[in-house]
């Protein structure tokens, strides 16, 4: 069987990370470009000298130049600004728009028949200004952040109740931002409802701490997260790559559903071979439903703007 070929756009840290732990998963041959000479080819080298240690035989190539990208399966975009304190995931609009656009050529260019996993920020825009500049089916291009959001929500929930995280199961919708929408209601620990382990202070207390979880970790080491974000993009990669058929939420495109009516956004969706397979609809309460809409106002308004950028 021949190789799966996955490129990873931006060799910062998160893009960087995306690959060794796509590496370790053996999901294919990895390519890492960045603009910046010399640091995609280093990580890379770095890499395939640990590939032995690690025990993984796929290549792992650093690059400055995109014909050596042509035919990837996957492409992950992880380039442009990363948050530093003060900052909002909405201040990096401008110029993040204006990378993603020129990646977005060049994957439209050189893998034409790829999915797409947009992860830089704002998060939603930023996978809607790819799906516009590229133009591919909808279902092929989606952004990671549900499954960074809802890593982190079971995290402070194991932590709480001194359970395993990987009994965790956790549904969270909207865009990735202060407004995200967490849903307690639709979480379990092995099945059993969250609010019948946990009383609703604490619970909103995790809710907040889950919408805030990407501003704490800036807070801590003056830039942004990259661990929990790249584990997300690689799990993603491989839903596709190996037609799991996982259901977690990311940013996919909604037209009727949710009443979204036409742009991508944060919600449960089922990922295979096809990409985003199918949106789960959930038969929200009347908060549940306001929040949203609030959240997907806001993702909007951002795709407003983003227009000129384009
Ligand atoms: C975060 C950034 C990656 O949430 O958006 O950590």
């Amino acid at each position: 069987m021949k190789r799966k070929k996955i490129t990873v756009v931006g060799a910062g840290n998160v893009g960087a990370t995306t690959a060794f732990m796509a590496a370790q998963k053996e999901l294919g041959d990895i390519v890492l470009i960045d603009i910046v000479k010399g640091l995609a080819e280093g990580k890379a080298l770095d890499m395939s000298q640990a590939s032995g240690l690690c025990g993984y035989d796929c290549k792992v190539t650093g690059t400055t130049n995109w014909t050596i990208t042509g035919g990837s399966d996957v492409v992950i975009i992880t380039s442009g600004l990363a948050r530093k304190p003060g900052m909002s995931r909405d201040d990096l609009l401008a110029k993040n728009t204006e990378i993603v656009k020129s990646v977005t050529e060049q994957v439209v260019k050189f893998s034409p028949e790829s999915f797409i996993v947009v992860v830089c920020n704002p998060l939603d825009a930023m996978v809607n200004a790819a799906a516009m500049v590229s133009g591919f089916e909808k279902n092929k291009i989606m952004g990671m952040a549900g499954a960074l959001d809802t890593a982190r929500f079971a995290f402070f929930i194991s932590e709480k109740l001194s359970v395993s995280v990987k009994d965790i199961r956790c549904v969270l919708m909207g865009g990735h931002g202060d407004d995200m929408v967490p849903l307690p209601r639709f979480t379990t620990v092995s099945g059993i409802p969250l609010p019948e382990l946990l009383d609703e202070k604490t619970v909103e207390e995790i809710v907040q701490r889950t919408r805030m979880g990407g501003i704490e970790i800036v807070n801590l080491m003056g830039t942004s997260a990259y661990y929990a974000p790249a584990a997300g993009a690689v799990k993603m990669a491989e839903a596709i790559l190996l037609d799991k058929k996982t259901v977690l939420p990311c940013c996919a495109y909604c037209n009727k559903e949710y009443g979204v009516g036409g742009c991508f956004v944060g919600v449960p969706v089922i990922i295979g071979a096809e990409g985003v397979e199918k949106v789960i609809e959930l038969d929200l309460d009347e908060r549940e439903k306001k929040e949203l809409a609030a959240s997907v106002g806001h993702v909007k308004e951002l795709i407003n703007t983003l227009k000129k950028f384009i």
